[in-house]
Order: C-alpha cells, then structure tokens, then sequence
C-alpha cells in the first residue's frame, strides 16, 4: 500500500478484456506469425482469462482466415471474433471463418471523422450510416455479437458519433468501440468522449450495450486513456500484449491490468477476469513468437522494470520493499528463481514446466520439445526457462520443415577466404550437398545454404544474443531477409552461434516457402 485516498467502491462494475495482439497490422513487418503460433498465443490468452480475442482479418489473405477458422474452433471460453471492412464479402468471409465456433463474434469498422471522411471515403455522413447500418445486419445474419467500430471515432464530431452509434446499435450491434485510431486524444477528452454518448444514449444502458475503447500510443497516452474511458462508462478495453500495435502501438494489456489493479484506490470499482501471474509469461511469448523484443525499461514486463540499481534505492529495498517497489514482481509471474530442469528431468516435469510458462503444445510439438530438451540437456548441465522457451519457439516456428540443416562444415580464419559446406535434408529425407565462399563463415554458409535451397533472399538484419548465461549457453540467432519485397524472420537456436545463424537463415527459408505454398 503507497497511499490512502479514496475508499474502494462496493459495487462491481465488470470490465471486459478484448485482446488485439493477433491482428496482422498489430505486428510489425516481418514479425507474421504462423497458424501454430497464433494457436498457442490464443490459448495463453484464454487461459489467461481474456474474454475477446480478435484472431484476424479474414478477407485479407488464406493465413486469416484459418486462424480465424481455427481459433475459434478450438477455444471454447474467450469469444473468438473476425475483422471486417463494411463490405459485404468481407463480412461473408468473416462469417465464414466463424462458422461452427463456441462463442463468436463480428467486429466491422467504417471511418467517420471529417478528415477520413472527405480525404479517404470521400462520402458524406448520411451515406456512412447508411453502409454501416448495413453491415452490421449482414453481420448479425452470421452471429448475436456484433462490435461496430467508427474508425477515427476520437476525431470525429461529437453528433455524428452519437448518431451512427444510435443508428447501428437499432441495427444490431452489441458494442460500439470508439477508436483513437491515431493516438491523437489526450485522457480528458477521451472520457469525456464516452461521457457524452452514454448522456445522449440513455438507451445503450437500457439495451446492455457495451462501449470500448481502442486506444493507440502514438503520444504515450494509450492506457492513460483506456484508463479515462473506463472511468467514463467505457466496459471493454481493447489492448495487446507488450503493447505491440500499429506504429507506436495499442494500450498494453499488461499495464492496464496492473495499474487497475496497484491502484485499487481508484479503480477497485473494475473488475477483469485476468489472472496477472500469467502476464509475464505471456509477455515472453509474444515477444519471441513475433521477434519484437520488450524494451528493457517497459512498464510491468521490461528487464528492468523490478530492477534496483542505484545504492539508496536498494538500501531502500532491503530495509523495506514498498520504498521503491509497488508492485510484488511475482504478481506479475516473474519467477524467483530461473534454473528449472536437468538432465534427469522426465516428460511430466517438463510439461508442467511448460505450463507454467504459458505453453500448452499439442502432443506432436510437445514430444518434438521434449526431445529437442533431452539433446540440450545432455549438451548442457542446467536448462533455463529461457532455454525452455526458446525450444517450444523453434518447434513451434517450424512445424513445416522443408528443409533442416543435417550438418556444415566452416573452413576460415585470418588471411583466409572462408568456405563453407552444408548438407540439408528435405522434407522428402532427400539429401543436397553445396558449397560456397564468402567474406565470413556466415556469409560463406548463406551462400552455400541460398545454392542448396535454390531461394534468393537478401539478409536485411542479424542478431545475435545469449539466451542463458555460462560457457555451455545456447546462443539465438534471428534474421530478417528480404524476398520479392517481403520481409521475413527466421529464428535459430543452438550452443553453436554459426549454427545458430544458419539455422534461423533456414527458418527464414522455410517460411518462405510455406507462404507461397511450395
Ligand atoms: O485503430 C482503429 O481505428 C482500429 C479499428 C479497426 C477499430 O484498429
Ligand atoms: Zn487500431
């Protein structure tokens, strides 16, 4: 406790968690996860106790729409939804994706602010409402949820979003989210916002309907706005893991779930229904599935954030935590203590592990991670989280091997061209041997891979970092390369850092190749 002010509320306002980390536009290029991985991000997300959880944008490539498909085939709790222009083979599409789900729902957007509607639809406010009404009938043919977004909504004047949110809720939609596309409002008058619309509209409340807030961070004000509108009448926050998001990003999920939850005195009144153990995990997961690494210093998740480095401050510390820490770090699932699993370590100890790490693998990719463990463990003493994680992400990233690296060979050293020779294995078993040189092992082993694999690609970025500390830690490798304007990553792990780097390039390879349906 830091402060006492205002006595907590008795009465409990529920807040719903609609969870946007999925959406394609949501990651920056190159960071588009495969159907696995957005699986398992899905799970975690559920069993985290999200309750919406956009899984893509159907109409816009095969890879949406089956996530959509299968994400919401599978879970059975959090409502699974679709995003939709208001074009109706869009909402067909979306609707298509949803079909057979437990608990589905519809999200269409238009833009309604005077800027968008003058420069981008070129379409007056009448017509607008017209299509939007529309859409949001089609939609409810495919389902009873519909959320209506007015994209730009931040920026649009305050009668004409009263208006279309009093003309699409009598055509059906269930929430209305009002979006601050582009990070523009500030928090008073982004609660004012939610503020007005509920006054004008006696009958949201009447009908149950929710409003969401949507809020980007172009100006750093993402949760100090969801924050607003929550104190506003708003009853869903849409946010994303790490805060990942178009430009700056959306509110992070993480920080809008603690700052509720540190600052009772002002938000006791709000309940979610996430458990904030599973954030840190979560975090992790994200952060490697995609390749966006949290920044150190960032809120909640960060390296840094439970940190303590100056003299006074850890003095502090040791005399009595609450003088510089407001927040238990483990509240959050940062574990105490990192070493997990040995060599002894059987199969059931490994999956809880897992578990507790926020990976639930099918039986498949969960004997391939075992497996993959058992070899660590015998090149490596002790086997880290962070090991543990890595793996599950290599199994995961790659369960379409067309080609695995069988073995290489480096000829190099000062004053000498290096020279590298790779051997892998097609998805066939069908062996390809090539050679090549290059300016240094990696470029030599690049090059000889490009030959091997018959896939040109420009590398556009490598890095390289030690996922565990010692002599014997395992190294990551992630690339980003270029094909045909494309951008794509590849990760790579091994206690080899030249495997490591040919393993990612590989990955990289692969994906490719899965993309284009080879
Ligand atoms: O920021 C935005 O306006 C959006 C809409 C699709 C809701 O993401
Ligand atoms: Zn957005």
């Amino acid at each position: 406790m830091t402060r006492e002010t205002n006595p907590p509320h008795s009465s409990v306002t529920p807040i719903r968690i609609f969870d946007t980390t999925l959406r394609d536009g949501e990651q920056s290029p190159g960071a588009t996860l495969n159907l696995q991985e957005k699986i398992e991000i899905a799970r975690s997300l559920e069993a985290m106790g999200v309750d919406i959880i956009e899984a893509g944008f159907p109409i816009t490539s095969q890879g949406d729409f089956d996530s959509v498909r299968a994400i919401s085939q599978e879970l059975q709790t959090a409502t699974i939804c679709g995003l939709s222009r208001c074009v109706p083979r869009d909402i067909d599409r979306a609707g298509e994706a949803l079909q057979g789900g437990a608990n589905t729902r519809i999200h269409i957007f238009c833009a309604t602010s005077k800027i968008h509607r003058e420069h981008k639809l070129k379409k007056a406010v009448d017509e607008i409402i017209r299509i939007s009404v529309e859409s949001v009938k089609q939609a409810r043919q495919y389902t009873d949820d519909v959320e209506f977004s007015p994209e730009d909504g931040s920026r649009t004047e305050l009668d004409v979003l009263v208006q279309i949110t009093q003309a699409v809720v009598e055509a059906g939609a269930t929430t209305v989210n009002i979006p601050d596309t582009v990070g523009y409002a500030v928090p008073e008058e982004y609660g004012h916002i939610f503020a007005h619309v509920r006054e004008q509209l006696p009958m949201l409340d009447e009908k149950g309907i929710y409003l969401s807030s949507h809020c980007h961070n172009d100006l750093g004000l993402a949760v100090a706005n969801s924050l607003a509108a929550v104190q506003n009448g708003c009853r869903q926050i849409e946010c994303t893991i790490n805060g990942i998001g178009e430009r700056a990003g959306n509110a992070s999920l993480e920080e809008v779930i603690m700052a509720m939850r540190t600052r009772k005195d002002y938000y006791s009144q709000y309940q979610t229904g996430i458990k904030p153990v599973k954030l840190f995990p979560l975090s992790r997961m994200v952060s490697k599935f995609t390749g966006l690494n949290v920044q150190r210093n960032k809120a909640i998740v960060g390296e840094n954030a439970f940190a303590h480095e100056a003299g006074i401050h850890q003095d502090g510390m040791l005399k009595e935590r609450s003088t510089y820490e407001i927040m238990d770090p483990t509240e959050v699932g940062i574990p105490k203590s990192k070493l997990v699993l040995g060599k002894h370590s059987g199969r059931h100890a490994f999956r809880e592990r897992l578990a507790d790490l926020g990976y639930h693998p099918e039986n498949k990719i969960l004997q391939q991670a075992f497996e993959a463990f058992k070899t660590l463990a015998d090149k490596k003493k002790e086997v880290y989280d962070e090991d543990l994680e890595a793996i599950l992400d290599e199994q995961l990233g790659q369960t379409r091997k067309l080609w695995e690296l069988e073995r290489f060979q480096i000829t190099s050293g000062s004053g000498v061209i290096a020279m590298a020779t790779v051997v892998l294995r097609d998805s066939a078993g069908v062996q390809q041997m090539e050679a090549a040189t290059g300016d240094g092992p990696i470029d030599a082993i690049y090059s000889a891979i490009q030959k091997a694999t018959g896939v040109s690609v420009t590398l556009e970025d490598y890095q390289t970092r030690g996922i565990t500390k010692g002599k014997d830690a395992q190294g990551e490798v992630c690339v980003q390369v270029r094909h045909n304007d494309r951008i794509v990553r590849g990760r790579g792990l091994s206690t080899d850092v030249i495997e490591a780097g040919a393993k990612a390039y590989l990955a990289a390879i692969n994906r490719i190749k899965a993309v284009n349906g080879d």
